[in-house]
């Protein structure tokens, strides 16, 4: 059976050139980098050149780049990290109710220690109102932290117009762009970001690492305490293969992206159309132009996401419910009920997202394949059922 992945805003594979830079380092290259000997100075000249191509991939000074386990990681160095650095200043935080886990929960966190926190909402598309942020400034603020690209319905926040009012304020700007490092341009200058998140699986790297961005000036408690790695701010002997396959991976995103961006536009925009066009009572969520160019979230009346996805698999179709946070947690996803999704509709979401891999003729299978599974749930769904003897 075909089997096509497009479950990319979840994870990536490991691209063969990424695997193949990382082997050495789990074999003879083994030296802790911080080891004065040759082997160690092998592996600190491994480290440093990856840290060149991540910073170069977002226009930083390698200087500005903190290696991490993860994004997630990332995102609780960044608030952890400032809040705790400067609370002499000020306790409060400006947010958006449709972060990833990894900000709102720190988040959360910071409000058991004394911090206070803004939730600020956005409107259908999921677009949050930078004169909202601008509102919600108050003199005790030191941090915002507003996402670039939302991993569930794939809006891109207007981060340039809100960076200008932190700027104003003097207040720090952290961006999460776990889903945007890799597969758009990203420049940290442009967006006027002090901090910034990545994670390397989903740019075609390995899992299990990340970077903070770091604005050189930037006042932050370091995340782990320890020995005196990444200059202090992050203890622990660095996960040399990870950081050399994310390196890696940097530098084919960086050579890829102008004829990336486009390829995925168009495959991701044949997709919504083509699907809106064959069925009704279909909806796209999120912004239908300022988006990621490979994010596809859809909410489908009278079926549940969860069946989708799993006649999906059955057709060798991987992609994800919009629908429910995590497998186990049947409540309706908090971005979608912050855009407004009803909480019905909203367990009837599915999320494609295309990567490198894909090509025209996998559309052109979830094309064939999605209306006749639509079909079928529809006709033993009890709500289709009901909407039909109510119109009948
Ligand atoms: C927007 C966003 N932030 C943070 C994370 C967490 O990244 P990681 O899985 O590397 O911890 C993800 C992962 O899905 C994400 O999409």
């Amino acid at each position: 059976m075909r089997r096509i992945y497009l479950d990319h805003a979840a994870t990536t594979p490991v691209r063969p050139e990424v695997l193949e830079a990382m082997l050495p380092y789990f074999g003879d290259e083994f030296g802790n980098p911080s080891s004065i000997h040759f082997l160690g100075q092998e592996t600190r000249v491994a480290v440093e050149e990856a840290r060149e191509q991540v910073a170069r991939l977002i226009g930083a000074e390698a200087s500005e780049i903190v290696f991490t386990s993860s994004g997630t990681e990332a995102d609780n160095f960044a608030l952890k990290g400032i809040a705790f650095a400067n609370r002499n200043r000020g306790k409060h935080i400006i947010t958006s109710s449709i972060e990833h886990h990894a900000v709102l929960n720190p988040c959360h966190f910071l409000e058991e220690q004394g911090f206070d926190v803004t939730y600020l909402g956005v409107d259908r598309d999921g677009l949050v109102d930078p004169e909202a942020v601008a509102k919600a400034v108050r003199p005790d603020t030191i941090l915002v932290s507003i996402m670039h690209a939302n991993n569930e319905i794939g809006t891109l926040q207007p981060v340039e117009q809100i960076s200008t009012i932190t700027r104003e304020h003097g207040i720090c700007f952290h961006t999460d762009a776990v889903q945007t490092v890799g597969r758009i341009p990203v420049d940290v200058e442009a967006i006027g970001a002090d901090l910034l998140s990545m994670a390397a699986h989903k740019l075609y790297g390995p899992k299990g690492v990340g970077a903070l961005f770091i604005r050189r000036g930037t006042k932050i408690h370091p995340f782990m305490h320890g020995g005196g790695q990444e200059k202090g701010r992050r203890a622990s002997t660095e996960n040399v293969p990870g950081i050399v396959g994310f390196g890696k991976a940097a530098a084919m995103a960086r050579s890829e992206m102008d004829t990336e961006v486009p390829r995925l536009t168009s495959m991701r925009d044949r997709l919504i159309s083509g699907l809106l066009g064959k069925m009704d009572r279909v909806y796209l969520n999120g912004h239908p132009q300022l988006r990621l160019p490979n994010n596809v979230n859809l909410s489908i009346d009278f079926v549940e996401g969860e069946s989708l996805a799993v006649s999906l698999d059955l057709e060798g179709i991987a992609a994800s419910t919009g629908s429910a946070c995590t497998s186990t947690d049947m409540h309706a996803s908090h971005v979608l009920t912050a855009i407004g999704v009803s909480g019905i509709l909203a367990r009837g979401s599915l999320r494609f997202s295309l990567g490198h891999a894909n090509d025209d003729a996998d559309v052109d299978y979830v094309l064939d394949a999605l209306p006749g599974i639509v079909n079928r749930l529809r006709a033993i769904s009890p709500l289709a059922r009901s909407d039909r003897a109510r119109n009948e």
